[in-house]
């Protein structure tokens, strides 16, 4: 498939791809985060047809993005999920259990990866080695090996890999990037980052394979990776060490009963976390009448005894341009959203970011920029409409068609995913290990 495919492309890069490239990709400016293919449309693959797959990169990019591109392939290894999430995508192409089947059949330019997190690093690896770029859902990969593996298949390749950074999007997090860049509180010297998961959405990582560190990398890579990233988007830093203290303080083992999963209970009427997924016929599709071809429960009980991540965490990092951060992440809040603090040598900026709150039913985030011996000045900002505050859309659109320019650097690129998981990964090797643990003693970039 490689050397046709690449031929292919080479062919269709001659005069009469060129014009025709021209006419079919109208929208697409300078700074896109890669050329098309001249004269077609861009051919893309995706492996891993759960919620996120299905969702936002296969219903929303067939609907939104067929002008310049074109689903060629599904891939799963549970094939009823697959034929679900196929129908509810609206898709026509053919369906796989073996991906190097499918990348060799459907020829793609492009593989989306949204598979559980631990199989990022191989599809990534597989996809490249055969020639395809690819877009990666976060963390790029939940171990050091694995995100070796990848910076070797990059290297030898020279494929594209975009990791799909969808919080440098959300209007508070481009806000705090434009104030830190104006240099109204000076340089940065300290950060104070606390993120709050509720007792919903952060319970619901404990019902799922996120609450296996063999699978997810913890909590502190599969979802701090968007915050380690926020933070070295932010301050343009690179982290050095990193120290952490991890506890299981209200899930797993801490529950005084427990069942295997919620729809069959004894327990039902008194646990505060009973979630009814019968009452979500698109999960019921997706997930539990696939159930028998991989055992897969998608409404485990949150107290399992074999849980094995943390819900109570606290990290220290120390950034290459001195710059410290405190951070904590809290999986079973009564509110979501963060708050965070940044210490200047001209004064502060502090931000409030709230999601799911039970006083209001919007997302809000309120600033507040105090200038060393000067009055304070507070204002709030909203959330767009859509997918994680309207941040899905813009990056979405930037990806497919392009931007003019890039100038708060918003594409995340390979190096910047492996900064993201290196933070979390060292921090549970810390945790593991009980001491402070070295970015370099984990790989080298
Ligand atoms: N950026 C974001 O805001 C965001 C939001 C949600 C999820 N995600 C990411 O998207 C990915 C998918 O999450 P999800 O919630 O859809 O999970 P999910 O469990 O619903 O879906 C994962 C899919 O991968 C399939 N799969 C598992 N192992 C596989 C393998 N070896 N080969 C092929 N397919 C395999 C499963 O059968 C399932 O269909 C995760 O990496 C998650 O971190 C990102």
């Amino acid at each position: 498939m490689k050397k046709n495919g690449f031929n292919r492309r080479k062919f269709l890069f001659s005069s009469a791809g060129m014009a025709l490239g021209a006419a079919c990709f109208p929208l697409l400016k300078a700074g896109a985060a890669w050329a098309p293919p001249r004269g077609r449309k861009r051919k893309v693959a995706l492996v891993g047809t759960g919620i996120r797959g299905s969702s936002t990169w296969g219903r929303t990019l067939i609907q939104r993005y067929s002008d310049c591109l074109e689903m060629v392939g599904l891939c799963d290894i549970n094939p009823k999920r697959m034929a679900y999430a196929k129908r509810f995508m609206g898709a026509r192409c053919p369906t796989f259990t073996d991906f190097r089947k499918m990348i060799h059949e459907t020829e793609p330019d492009t593989v989306i990866v949204t598979t559980t997190d631990c199989f990022h690093a191989k599809y990534i690896c597989l996809a490249m080695n055969m020639g395809c770029d690819v877009i990666t859902e976060k963390p790029l990969a939940t171990d050091e090996k694995m995100a070796q593996k990848i910076l070797d298949s990059k290297r030898r390749t020279g494929r594209n890999l975009i990791v799909t950074f969808n919080y440098r999007y959300g209007p508070a997090a481009v806000k705090i990037k434009e104030i830190l860049l104006s240099k109204e509180i000076g340089d940065v010297t300290s950060v104070d980052f606390n993120y709050y998961l509720d007792v919903y959405h952060g319970a619901s990582y404990f019902r799922r394979w996120h609450g296996f560190k063999q699978f997810s990398g913890s909590l502190l890579v599969h979802k701090a990776t968007h915050h380690y990233d926020l933070m070295n988007w932010w301050l343009d830093a690179e982290p050095v060490e990193v120290n952490a203290i991890g506890e299981l303080r209200k899930y797993g083992h801490n529950g005084v009963f427990r069942g295997l999963r919620c729809m069959t209970c004894p327990h039902q009427r008194k646990c505060e976390f009973f979630w009814d997924i019968t009452r979500e016929q698109h999960l019921m599709n997706l997930y539990v009448k696939a159930e028998d071809e991989d055992g897969y429960i998608r409404d485990s009980c949150v107290f399992r005894n074999e849980i094995n991540i943390w819900d109570t965490m606290n990290v220290q990092v120390q950034y290459h341009n001195r710059v410290t951060m405190s951070y904590s992440l809290n999986a079973f809040m009564p509110y979501e959203g963060y708050v965070v603090g940044f210490n200047g040598t001209q004064g502060r900026l502090d931000a409030r970011i709230y999601h799911n709150q039970p006083w209001r039913t919007d997302s809000l985030a309120e600033f507040r920029v105090t200038q060393n011996f000067k009055k304070t000045q507070t204002f709030r900002i909203k959330s767009r409409e859509g997918g994680h505050w309207g941040a899905d859309r813009i990056m979405q659109d930037r990806i497919f068609h392009g931007v003019e320019s890039d100038p708060l650097g918003q594409a995340a690129s390979l190096r910047d995913g492996i900064l993201s998981i290196l933070t979390g990964i060292a921090a549970r090797r810390s945790i593991e290990q009980e001491r402070p643990f070295k970015v370099e003693e984990l790989i080298k970039i």
